[in-house]
């Protein structure tokens, strides 16, 4: 079986961080969003792969290269503008052919493998199979109605959900999908969606399996998300101790400090991951956060925050919370007269001061 990874799009909601980078390698426990579908395609067994790139292809290529890393052998999919999410199944016909495949969304973050998925895919008759979960908020996804196990209907962010089972971001087609496809029309926000296409399948009598998934699953589209995968990430991972800490460190609970790293008379209470060559000074660092490579702690304090590379926080005298901080930022205290907050933010930047 093939695998589609979905990896265009504008990522509006998270920016400014995606003005200039692709939402899908910012990073959730210091491991990009894409390289964690990626590892759990591979664990699968999948490892002829499809990527769908947008506007951010070039990053992406560099980023995943050709795959070896993973022991896969990567194709690239070029979509000219992001039309939606049928429209790049559509494009990648000519690499997926007749085969059965599952297609994956490369900003979505899941709990466990896909194994038993992949199985039941594999081993039934099934023209397609979708991932659903009960979520608090189905408004914001494609929502599933079914009745008596079966799916009787599929809406895309309805005002009024049907039920509160919101489409997983992962999906098994046969080549059927590429006759709805073909056949369904632009949304109202002008997209191919997948779910009118499966509601299509549905429609013609193909057999759409549902599948519930009880593990967490985020989708990583907002910076309240982001921080919350990173939090359900961060309390799964085994801790490893590869960087240099000092006798006047402590480490509490699971964290790892990656290769390089220095923690220098500072306190880091798990779950935390402390990336390459990053240093940590006179600083506390508090549960569920992650800063990423050579990086600058410098007598601050945070907590519950994703910190990107080459951001430096110094002299900060309040603590830092909930916070998404993007790369190369510094934070500062300015010694200069007059006392003053001293900014340069990029546009849709958020800042909130006490
Ligand atoms: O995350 C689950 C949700 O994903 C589902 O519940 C929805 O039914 C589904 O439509 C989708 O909704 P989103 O609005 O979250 O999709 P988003 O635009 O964020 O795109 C998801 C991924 O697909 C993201 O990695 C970007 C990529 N993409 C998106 C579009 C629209 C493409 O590669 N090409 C595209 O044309």
């Amino acid at each position: 079986m093939k695998g589609l990874i979905l990896s265009g799009g504008k990522g509006t909601r998270l920016q400014p961080l995606t003005y200039t980078s692709a939402k899908q390698l910012i990073p959730v426990a210091n491991r990009p969003v894409l390289f964690r579908v990626l590892d759990t395609l591979v664990a699968a067994g999948i490892t002829d792969i499809g990527i769908v790139t947008g506007d951010t292809a070039t990053e992406i290529r560099a980023a995943v290269g050709d795959g070896a890393r993973w022991n896969a052998t990567i194709t690239y999919i070029p979509q000219p503008a992001p039309l939606g999410l049928a429209h790049a199944v559509k494009i990648s016909q000519d690499y997926l052919k007749d085969e059965r495949f599952i297609m994956f969304l490369g900003d979505n973050v899941i709990q466990g493998g896909l194994a038993p998925l992949l199985r039941e895919f594999a081993t039934s008759d099934y023209n397609a199979q979708i991932v659903l979960t009960r979520v608090a908020e189905p408004q914001h996804y494609g929502v599933a109605e079914l009745k008596d196990g079966r799916i009787v209907r599929l809406i895309e962010k309805p005002q009024t959900p049907p039920s509160n089972l919101a489409l997983v971001g992962i999906y098994m087609f046969d080549s059927h999908i590429f006759e709805a496809v073909n056949a369904i029309q632009p949304s109202h926000r002008g997209e191919l969606e997948i779910t009118d296409a499966i509601q299509y399948l549905i429609e013609k009598g193909y057999h759409v399996h549902p599948y519930i998934h009880e593990g967490w699953w985020i989708d990583t589209g907002k910076p309240g998300d982001m921080i919350e995968a990173n939090s359900k990430v961060l309390e799964e991972l085994e801790p490893v101790v590869e960087g240099y800490v000092d006798r006047n460190s402590r480490l509490e609970g699971k964290v790892t400090i990656e290769k390089g790293a220095e923690i220098v008379n500072s306190r880091v209470r798990g779950p935390a991951i402390i990336g390459e060559d990053t240093r940590i000074i006179n600083a506390y660092i508090g549960p569920f956060t992650s800063i990423y490579h050579h990086c600058l702690i410098e007598s601050s304090e945070i907590e519950h925050s994703i910190i990107l590379e080459y951001s430096q926080i110094v002299d900060i005298p309040q603590r830092i919370e909930d916070s998404l901080i993007g790369r190369h930022v510094t934070l500062m205290r300015s010694p200069i007269k007059p006392k003053a907050y001293k900014l340069t933010l990029g546009d849709h930047s958020q800042v909130g001061i006490l």
